[in-house]
């Protein structure tokens, strides 16, 4: 409280007047039973405000009322028993001393300034990206400047709803916490916090500080990874149906998925029910291989993945054929199945020398041959699992004088 600069003379002589006063008089001496007043005691000022400080005693001889502080002051007036200064730019907690003498013994009041300022920054502390619902949510608030600080609270809030209350604390910046369990309703809610500067009992009232609102983000993803149901097997040049689903997700509509083939992207059809999002699309495969279908669910930062096989592959044929379109009683008639590679056939029960080859039959055409059906059966062995396809063929057979009739029929592949 030692002033810094140089003192105008009349602060130098009282107060070494009080020195001395303070050293050389015993205590309990006259004067003492007169009291010198400070008004207004103990106020609450704006940073930065000013002050009028009335030092006035009922001492009727009184003299040298002064006022010791190391603010900038200025005396206001004087009278009998009283001296007044204005106080300007104040702008931190302070003691006042003011002294005088009343019949030669020193008289001393004092009153404590507090200096009262709003926050200059209430910030609520970024929330994360993706908050999962079911766990701990710790919200964070910063605040900066602000005093008094035993008369400062700050609130944490859902919306409008307080979360907690706590005072704001010594530090600089002040940090107020609370912890909330995330919900599933949390999700595009607005947090925030504010703060309370309470000086009603200083009859100044009540005045508060918000932090700009966040908006919470909340997301339930579950362990279990996505459903994927496509074919084990499929035809080279076919297209085939893929389904990924996925349950327990919220918020559903927000999960990104991305269903591929090998390296190549689906273009997929993605809808959400509640908490179950399905993507289906369909895909082929160009050439005999081993494809990866992969179905990735991406929500909150999170991803679930599943990959299936779907083996492509390549079944040509069985093609039956009547070499002979007309078959004339007595005629020689030569039937031929033939299918691609690895496709082993069988024509009317007798099989051809080896896969990929095809079967021949040679007969002549008699009477009871007319509407005679032949089969040729192929099998193609795909990974351990043997795939069928059928077909016939009928032959007509006529009298030399009637026109031959060849039918074929598509028998349904197995
Ligand atoms: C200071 O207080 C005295 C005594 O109460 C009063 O007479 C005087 O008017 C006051 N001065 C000012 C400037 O308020
Ligand atoms: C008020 O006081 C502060 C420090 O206490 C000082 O930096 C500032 O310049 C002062 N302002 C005026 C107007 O005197
Ligand atoms: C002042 O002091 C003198 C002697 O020390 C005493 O006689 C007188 O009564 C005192 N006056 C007051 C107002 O205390
Ligand atoms: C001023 O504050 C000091 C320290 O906190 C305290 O001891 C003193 O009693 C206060 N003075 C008044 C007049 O309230
Ligand atoms: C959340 O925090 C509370 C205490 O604040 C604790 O009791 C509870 O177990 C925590 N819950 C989870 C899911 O971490
Ligand atoms: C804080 O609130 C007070 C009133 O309560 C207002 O005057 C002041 O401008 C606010 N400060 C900020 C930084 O918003
Ligand atoms: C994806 O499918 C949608 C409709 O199912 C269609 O409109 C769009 O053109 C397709 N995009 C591509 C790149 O195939
Ligand atoms: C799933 O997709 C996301 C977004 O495209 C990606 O970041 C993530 O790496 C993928 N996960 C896996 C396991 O490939
Ligand atoms: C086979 O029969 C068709 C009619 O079914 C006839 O047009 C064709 O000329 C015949 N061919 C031979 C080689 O007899
Ligand atoms: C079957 O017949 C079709 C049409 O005549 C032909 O393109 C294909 O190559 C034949 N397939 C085999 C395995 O002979
Ligand atoms: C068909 O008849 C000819 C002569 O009649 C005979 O040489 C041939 O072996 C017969 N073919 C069959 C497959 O029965
Ligand atoms: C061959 O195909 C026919 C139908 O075309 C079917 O009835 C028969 O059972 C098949 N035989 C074998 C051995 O698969």
């Amino acid at each position: 409280m030692m002033p810094s600069g140089p003192l105008p003379r009349a602060c130098w002589t009282s107060f070494i007047s009080l020195l001395l006063v303070c050293c050389l008089l015993p205590p309990g001496t006259q004067g003492q039973e007169f009291q010198l007043r400070v008004e207004p005691q103990n106020p609450v000022v704006p940073a930065g405000g000013s002050l009028l400080v009335n030092c006035s005693t009922d001492c009727p001889s009184a003299e040298l009322i002064s006022l010791e502080t190391s603010l900038l002051k200025e005396s206001v007036g004087s009278g009998l028993g009283w001296a007044a200064f204005q106080l300007s730019n104040v702008t931190g907690d302070i003691q006042l001393l003011c002294s005088g003498f009343c019949n030669g013994s020193q008289m001393i009041g004092f009153s404590n300034i507090t200096v009262y300022r709003f926050p200059e920054r209430v910030e609520l502390a970024p929330l994360p990206l993706w908050q999962p619902v079911g766990e701990n949510l710790t919200l964070r608030c910063m605040v900066s400047s602000g005093a008094p600080r035993d008369h400062l609270t700050v609130v944490l809030l859902r919306e409008e709803e307080e979360l907690g209350r706590q005072p704001a604390g010594d530090g600089e910046p002040a940090e107020v916490t609370v912890t909330v369990l995330a919900s599933r309703d949390d999700h595009g809610a607005s947090f925030s916090c504010r703060t309370e500067l309470d000086l009603r009992s200083q009859g100044l009232g009540l005045f508060q500080n918000s932090s700009a609102p966040r908006k919470l983000r909340t997301f339930a993803m579950p362990t279990t990874p996505p459903r994927l149901v496509v074919p084990r097997f499929s035809e080279v040049e076919t297209s085939w149906p893929v389904d990924c689903t996925l349950d327990g997700l919220f918020p559903a509509s927000e999960a990104q998925v991305q269903l591929a083939l090998g390296d190549q992207m689906l273009n997929a059809t993605v809808v959400s029910h509640g908490d179950t999002l399905t993507a289906t699309a369909t895909a082929k495969a160009e050439q005999e291989s081993t494809q990866e279908i992969v179905c990735n669910v991406t929500l909150g930062g999170e991803s679930r993945e599943t990959r299936e096989n779907v083996k492509a592959y390549s079944f040509q044929g069985p093609n039956l054929t009547l070499r002979e379109p007309n078959a004339t009683e007595g005629t020689t008639v030569t039937v031929t199945c033939a299918a691609g590679p690895r496709v082993r056939v069988t024509l009317d029960g007798v099989p051809a020398a080896a896969p990929g080859q095809p079967a021949h039959l040679q007969l002549n055409a008699t009477a009871k041959d007319d509407r005679r059906t032949f089969f040729c059966n192929a099998t193609l062995e795909v990974h351990g699992v043997i795939l069928h396809r059928n077909r016939s063929v009928q032959l007509r057979v006529l009298c030399a004088q009637t026109a031959p009739r060849l039918t074929e029929l598509n028998v349904p592949s197995a």
